[in-house]
């Protein structure tokens, strides 16, 4: 089916929400479905909040990274003033990229066709021979800047949106920014991106990357290879000292839980009987004097969240930054960086560092593991004669609604949580994802008059 042909009765099927009786089921399509690509991409990435970066990509009058929302390409930039910016990367012209890069600094960007010139707050500053008379009054009277977007920043986490018919950035995370809070207080000025950013492609669905940051019960028998060298490296059968990930053995039985926040932010989330191991522990007096007891240990804490829909921060073994971009129903590009905190010593970096390369990074022990994980899913989603998974099912009898005894200590007023040991976490974590994907495709379909 085609994209303008879905109704929302077909996107209200593929998604059976009836908690009471115990039930909530997702149908395969919405994994494989190329029309509901369409309509998440229009929907949910195109007129929504999205991530975009990190404040500290660009710390310069004049930086600048390209980036997208959707299927969108946008440059963020810091004019010379130093005011933070998102624009369409097109030129006004004929449409050509105006910045090629990844990242740079550069006062203005000309536009490499025709030598249409533009700054870093978007104005367009020069339209080769315009001097000369060529142009009628309609043209000259045209706006020929880039194409602003509506720009938010929470702290140095920054976001556009393509629609300016968004709710504020701050109903839009809600609680969820005092998770925010836990990744960006790691350090007196904050947190950035520490140089050495890896991309890579998986052949699945973006939902994929969304649902397993928050999937807890992949850990053990995903990632087995991991596990065992972690054992024999504490048997003392390696003679690698430096790196000391984290074990899940140990966390199994820990004590944490899930939250759901509106708008389809979640997080799970533990103690962590390791602390000591983090690269943030070299500063924990540092932070306890400026963040308190309870705060540095949940900032301490293992913690994966995600900010839908597109980032997650996953801190377990270290502080990753994970940004999704959907390319197609089946293919999804990830960017990723390891994160540290501003200013922290060089003991507190390389231990960040090697536990990020041993766990997180592309090469990483953790990562491949996952990547094919989605792919076999995508794989087996191509069998037509099978509907409904039953991957939401797991914690249901633990499943609750506002806050628990956790979420209370960190100060969060999520819609929907678990609580329990590491090892009973639950799928229901998922629910808050998906509530939200309807509400999206509902709400987008009402606006254009298509529901
Ligand atoms: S496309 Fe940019 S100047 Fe022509
Ligand atoms: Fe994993």
């Amino acid at each position: 089916m085609k994209a303008n042909e879905l109704k929302f009765s077909d996107i209200d099927r593929l998604i059976v929400d009836n908690v009471e009786q115990g039930e909530f089921w997702v149908h395969r399509d919405l994994y494989r479905d190329p029309a509901v690509f369409e309509l998440e991409m229009k929907y949910i990435f195109e007129r929504n909040w999205v991530f975009v970066g990190l404040d500290s990509q660009a710390p310069n009058p004049n930086d600048y990274f390209t980036t997208w929302i959707g299927r969108q390409p946008i440059i963020v930039a810091r004019d010379k003033q130093g005011k933070l910016g998102a624009f369409i990367n097109s030129c006004s012209h004929k449409g050509a990229r105006i910045a090629h890069h990844r990242d740079g600094n550069a006062k203005q960007w000309v536009c490499s066709y025709h030598g249409w010139a533009f700054d870093t707050a978007g104005a367009c500053i020069y339209i080769k021979d315009q001097d000369a008379g060529c142009y009628a009054e309609p043209f000259n009277k045209l706006d020929h800047n880039l194409k602003k977007v509506k720009f938010g920043q929470y702290r140095g986490f920054l976001f556009a949106s393509l629609s300016d018919d968004v709710p504020s950035l701050d109903e839009h995370l809600g609680d969820a920014k005092k998770m925010l809070d836990l990744v960006w207080d790691q350090g007196p000025e904050g947190i950035e991106a520490i140089p050495g950013v890896s991309s890579y492609t998986y052949n699945a669905n973006w939902k994929m990357q969304v649902e397993n940051c928050i999937d807890a019960y992949h850990l053990t028998s995903c990632h087995p290879s991991f596990m065992n060298i972690v054992s024999r490296r504490k048997a003392g059968e390696s003679r690698n000292k430096q790196v000391k990930s984290i074990d899940f053995n140990v966390m199994d039985v820990v004590k944490g839980g899930t939250a759901c926040f509106p708008r389809g932010h979640a997080v799970i989330y533990a103690t962590n009987p390791l602390e000591n191991e983090r690269g943030m522990f070299v500063h924990r007096d540092e932070a306890v004097a400026r963040c308190g007891e309870t705060k540095t240990k949940w900032m301490l804490a293992t913690r994966n969240l995600t900010i839908y829909p597109n980032v997650q921060f996953a801190e377990n073994a270290s502080l990753q930054m994970r940004v999704i971009r959907p390319l197609s129903v089946d293919k999804t590009e990830m960017t990723i960086y390891c994160i540290g905190a501003k200013g922290e010593s060089d003991a507190a970096r390389e231990i960040r560092i090697r536990q990020y390369e041993d766990f997180f990074n592309t090469s990483g022990l953790a990562t491949p593991d996952d990547t094919i994980a989605y792919e076999d899913c995508q794989f087996g989603f191509r069998a037509k004669a099978l509907d409904w998974l039953q991957g939401t099912a797991r914690g249901m009898t633990g499943y609750h609604t506002g806050p628990d005894e956790l979420s209370q200590e960190i100060g969060i007023q999520p819609d929907s949580g678990f609580m329990g040991a590491m090892g009973a976490w639950d799928e229901t974590v998922y629910f808050g994802g998906y509530r939200a994907w309807k509400q999206f495709i509902k709400d987008g379909l009402e606006a254009d008059g298509l529901l």
